[in-house]
Parts: C-alpha cells; structure tokens; sequence
C-alpha cells in the first residue's frame, strides 16, 4: 500500500494559519475570504480531501473546527493527537478518535485499521511530523496579507528538508498555491 502523508493548509505571506485569535481555516474565514470567489472555486479542496483516507489533526485544530458553527466537515476518520485531552467530547466519538504516542507508532496505529492515504493538519501538528521526517507532500496557498503574528506553520527543525516544486497556481490572480513533494 502507498502510505503518503500530506499537507494541504492556507497560510498567509508571513507563513501563519490562524491569525492570534486562532480562529481562521479555510473552512470558515475571515481573511481567506477578503477577496471575492465568484466562481466559488474551491483551489482543488475537494480533489485532495477525496483522495486521502483520513485526517490527523492536532488538538487545538481539532477543538477549532469542533467550534465552527457548521455541521462537522469532514466525512474521513479524523485522527487527533493529544497529550492533554483525555477523551472525544461525546458529540464527536464516532467521528474522531485519540490517538497518543510516537508519531511512528501513532501512523503504525493508523496504517493498521487500513488508512494510507493521510492529512495532517494544524501548525505544530505539521512541525512535528516534518521534524521526523514524515511528510511527503505539501500543497501550500498563499493568501496576500500580513498576519503580523498567530499560529504560524513552520516551527524550527533539526535540519534541512529538500522539497521539488511539482505544480504552482494562481487564483483569482491573488492567491498562489505551490504543490511540492519531498525529495528523497
Ligand atoms: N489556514 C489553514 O489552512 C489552517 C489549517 C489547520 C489549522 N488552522 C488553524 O491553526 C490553529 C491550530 O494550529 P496550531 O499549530 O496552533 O496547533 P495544532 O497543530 O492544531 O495542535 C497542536 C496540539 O496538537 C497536539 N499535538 C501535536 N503533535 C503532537 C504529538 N506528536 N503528540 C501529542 N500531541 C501532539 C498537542 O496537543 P496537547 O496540547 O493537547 O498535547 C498540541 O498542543 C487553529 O487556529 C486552526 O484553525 C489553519
């Protein structure tokens, strides 16, 4: 089986996810939102989200998306990872399920109940899995503003990752998104 984790995230120039109040994502924003999308295109959203097999989130992304008032988006297994959250609000069990441990045990876990095909998301979530070496594709897009602070996307590592430029777009002529896989 092809196991593949992937990054698909909105960042601004200044490389964070969510402004300081934490409460921006793709899915429900406020500054992704500050141009207009008359053509409600999507920026290949649906395309990923289709072919992956199910999502690890980190916590504080995980209680965001818990908190949008929309019905709960994702129809994929949603992994969460968390040191400090001892059980899945009753709301979500049969949605999202704990998971503890080493990354490597965590996508060993995961790998098991027969997911390939992996998202990973929220800032830290995708630092730590990057400093293991354990991404292999990101698809970042840009939005033009400065954020000036907040949860940002990359966080130090340990040493250099080489990534290969596969695709690059622009929507709207204001938003670029870069496609890279890692190179071996
Ligand atoms: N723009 C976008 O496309 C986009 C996408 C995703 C998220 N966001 C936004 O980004 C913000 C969240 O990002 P973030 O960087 O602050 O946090 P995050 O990655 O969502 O969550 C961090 C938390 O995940 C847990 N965690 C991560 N790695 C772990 C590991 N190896 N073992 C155990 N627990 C682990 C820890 O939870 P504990 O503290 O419980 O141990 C950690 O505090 C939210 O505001 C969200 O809306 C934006």
């Amino acid at each position: 089986m092809d196991k593949k984790n992937k990054v698909f995230v909105a960042t601004s120039i200044d490389g964070y996810i969510a402004d300081k109040n934490g409460g921006l994502s793709w899915l429900n924003l406020d500054w992704l939102h500050v141009f207009p999308n008359p053509d409600n295109k999507g920026m290949g959203y649906d395309e990923f989200i289709s072919d992956i097999d199910a999502l690890v989130m980190g916590r504080i992304t995980f209680e965001t998306v818990m908190g949008f008032d929309v019905p709960w988006p994702y129809t994929k297994p949603v992994f969460v990872l968390s040191s400090t959250m001892t059980e899945i609000p009753e709301s979500h069990k049969h949605k999202a399920f704990l998971v503890k441990g080493e990354l490597t045990e965590v996508l060993e876990q995961i790998h098991k109940k027969g997911y390939y095909k992996l998202y990973i998301d929220g800032g830290t979530t995708i630092s730590n899995f990057l400093k293991e070496g354990l991404i292999d594709e990101m698809t970042l897009t840009t939005i033009p503003i400065l954020l000036g602070s907040g949860h940002p996307l990359f966080h130090k590592l340990p040493k250099h990752i080489k990534f290969k430029l596969i695709e690059s777009k622009v929507f709207m002529n204001q938003i670029t998104q870069n496609y890279y896989t890692r190179v071996e």
